[in-house]
């Protein structure tokens, strides 16, 4: 096995390791790995869509996205697609994957089907790194409140992108979750608000809470606390999304980027509640 190192904050790529084994031990060595990268990426790994589920399934309980309808034969598997002439890709701008719900995803598994020769990479930051970092005031301000996440509604994951599909639901959730969470395997302390999905830090006055969470966005897009990893087709990403939060770059251009379909297959696991 190699490991090769994405950045010094975190995101390893694995050669040595076949995702087509989905035995429990080669499961074991793959979140091993996870839990000390927080992303991991193999490649050339033209694995079936039901090894993508049966490795999904050794991390826990397979969910179904909230507002996005599943491919028909596997309803667990979101296919985004990209097409050709669109500029814009889901999954934009800095997130942890549905921090909206009451358990927000544990670990997402991503494949690459289809590849643009430029553009749509997809970046990864430390959160871990980010709770560590962070101003020592600002810390002792935040430490024990928690903030309001918002789903934003259905028409927020589909109506932008021609190929994503709504499921029927529109309606909007709201979860309060601790701002800093301890990592149910690690324990170590996770500055868990993004800026796509939180709202508001429950027991400030609205002024208040808007400056602070700027401040901490601002903190958590640092270039140091990430990775980007470039996509070839067969290549899997599998991310920690409680303790990551993740970017899909649309640089998609005239001229560069634009012009080329993107698909992959995502599936996604069922997390803890935060606490
Ligand atoms: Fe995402």
């Amino acid at each position: 096995m190699d490991v090769k190192l994405l950045s010094g904050a975190l995101g390893a790529e694995i050669s040595g390791i076949d995702l087509k084994d989905t035995s429990i031990k080669n499961f074991e060595k793959i979140n091993k790995l996870l839990l000390e990268h927080k992303v991991i990426f193999f490649r050339n790994q033209n694995i079936t869509a039901e090894e993508q589920l049966a490795l999904g399934k050794h991390f826990g309980p397979l969910e179904k996205h909230v507002y996005v309808k599943g491919r028909d034969e596997y309803p667990e598997i979101v296919r985004i697609i990209k097409k050709p002439n669109e500029k814009n890709q889901w999954g934009e701008n800095w997130h942890s994957d549905v921090s909206y719900n009451v358990k927000p995803t544990k670990a997402v598994i991503l494949r690459s089907i289809k590849i643009p020769p430029v553009g749509g990479d997809t970046m990864f930051a430390n959160m871990e790194l980010a709770w560590e970092t962070l101003d020592k005031n600002l810390k002792e301000k935040i430490k024990d409140k928690k903030a309001v996440h918002s789903s934003l509604g259905g028409a927020f994951f589909t109506d932008d992108y021609e190929a994503m599909e709504s499921n029927g639901n529109h309606t909007e959730y709201t979860n309060e979750h601790p701002i800093v969470r301890t990592h149910p395997e690690t324990e170590k302390k996770i500055l868990f608000v993004n800026w796509t999905y939180t709202k508001k830090i429950i027991g400030l006055e609205k002024k208040e809470s808007d400056e602070i969470l700027e401040k901490i966005f601002e903190h958590q897009a640092r270039l140091d606390f990430t990775c980007r990893f470039r996509w070839t087709e067969n290549a899997v990403a599998i991310w920690d999304n409680r303790s990551v939060q993740h970017y899909a770059i649309s640089d998609f251009f005239p001229g560069r980027g634009l012009g080329h379909e993107r698909i992959m297959d995502r599936i996604a696991i069922e997390g803890d509640r935060p606490n």
